[in-house]
């Protein structure tokens, strides 16, 4: 095949991979054998590489770092039990990481690039993919502008890059979340939409302060009313009330997660009555004390399905039902992971062999 962009590989000499127990390394801290490093100069992409992980030279002076022109994605690689290695939705990620390259004025990844790269990546690396339970090859994409200039403009140089991290569980444990109406991830016309690195640097001091009151995580309101959920700072949340399952629609204030979109086909899919709305704290405070609240939970690639065991607000605790008898989320966790494992048929090809 004739690609656009040639793709060069360099392997390593020799794989790390055997230095490592794949069931037990911590998130986002062990790197596999190779990356993808692509260059954007002169108004095209030119040609990319796959080169041993490896620290490379970059100047203290480029824009990613002083103004924040860098996105990012999150997506993950699965094996299944004849050892095939499948990417979940890929071209979604691609999709989103293009809107958001629109959005902070940085150039588009082509998707042969994308893909291709990204297929020769994982098949490179793929004994790098845990074969356990829960595990799964976390791909870090990312774009960053790389212009030695400390004037604030749109640069005219990106590096475009993936890493790959083979991964466990993200939340061991079902999680508390405090409800946030002080600090805000996101206002209308913002980029609270795409995956801009600064949404989450914003994010990590309100992150803090509801660690030391003994929440793991926020569930971030929205900035003009303080009064309707948004999301939470590394998922998309759901709530089952009366039998349904809610969740806040999507605005320019909400990241537009592929989990989030996976649960909710395969809600419609089960007849499961689905609202995209507003959803405030009122009505999910009142639904608790009538008992009407059943789950609650969040998605994300590296969260997957997080149970969220209890609520605070203001100075009350809400404990919620427990994670034994929340039948859709349990029941929508297993099926996304046979699905990813090639366990039970992917009704929407959502699977793709690399
Ligand atoms: N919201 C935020 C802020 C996130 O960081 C993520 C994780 O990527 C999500 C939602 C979930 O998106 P996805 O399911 O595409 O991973
Ligand atoms: C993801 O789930 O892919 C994320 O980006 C969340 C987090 C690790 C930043």
């Amino acid at each position: 095949m004739v690609r656009s962009i040639p793709i060069e590989i360099q392997p390593v000499a020799k794989s790390r991979v055997s230095e490592y127990d794949l069931t037990h390394v911590p998130f986002g801290k062990c790197f596999s054998d190779h990356m993808l490093v692509a260059e954007y100069v002169n108004g095209a992409w030119q040609k990319a590489q796959i080169l041993p992980y490896q620290d490379q030279p970059l100047s203290y002076a480029i824009s990613a770092l002083h103004y924040g022109q860098a996105i990012f994605e999150g997506m993950k690689a699965y094996k299944n039990a004849s050892g095939q290695v499948s990417l979940f939705r890929p071209l979604e990620n691609l999709k989103r990481l293009n809107t958001g390259a629109v959005r902070m004025a940085m150039p588009e990844v082509p998707e042969d690039l994308f893909m291709e790269g990204l297929c020769e990546l994982i098949r490179l690396d793929q004994q790098w993919v845990p074969d356990s339970e829960f595990g799964s090859l976390y791909i870090r994409p990312f774009l960053i502008a790389t212009d030695e200039a400390i004037g604030v403009k749109i640069s005219d140089t990106y590096k475009f890059i993936i890493l790959t991290c083979p991964a466990g569980k993200y939340y061991a444990d079902p999680i508390k979340v405090w409800i946030e109406t002080s600090y805000f991830r996101a206002v209308h016309g913002g980029v609270g939409f795409v995956k801009a690195a600064g949404n989450y640097g914003r994010s990590l001091y309100p992150t803090k302060l509801a660690e030391a009151r003994g929440y793991k995580q926020v569930l971030w309101t929205d900035s003009e009313t303080h009064s309707y959920f948004e999301e939470s700072g590394t998922m998309n949340v759901m709530f089952v009330i009366d039998g349904k399952l809610i969740t806040p629609a999507l605005s320019d204030t909400i990241l537009d997660g592929i989990t989030r979109k996976s649960v909710l086909q395969l809600a419609r899919h089960w007849n499961m009555p689905v609202e995209e709305r507003k959803v405030s704290i009122q009505e999910v405070l009142e639904a608790i004390s009538k008992g009407t609240l059943t789950e609650v939970f969040g998605c994300g690639t590296a969260a997957t399905i997080a149970q969220i065991i209890g609520i605070g607000y203001k100075t009350d605790y809400y404990e919620l039902k427990p994670v034994a008898e929340r039948t859709f989320s349990t029941k929508v966790d297993e099926t996304l992971r046979k699905i990813r494992k090639g366990l039970m048929p992917d009704p929407f090809d959502w699977m793709l062999p690399v």
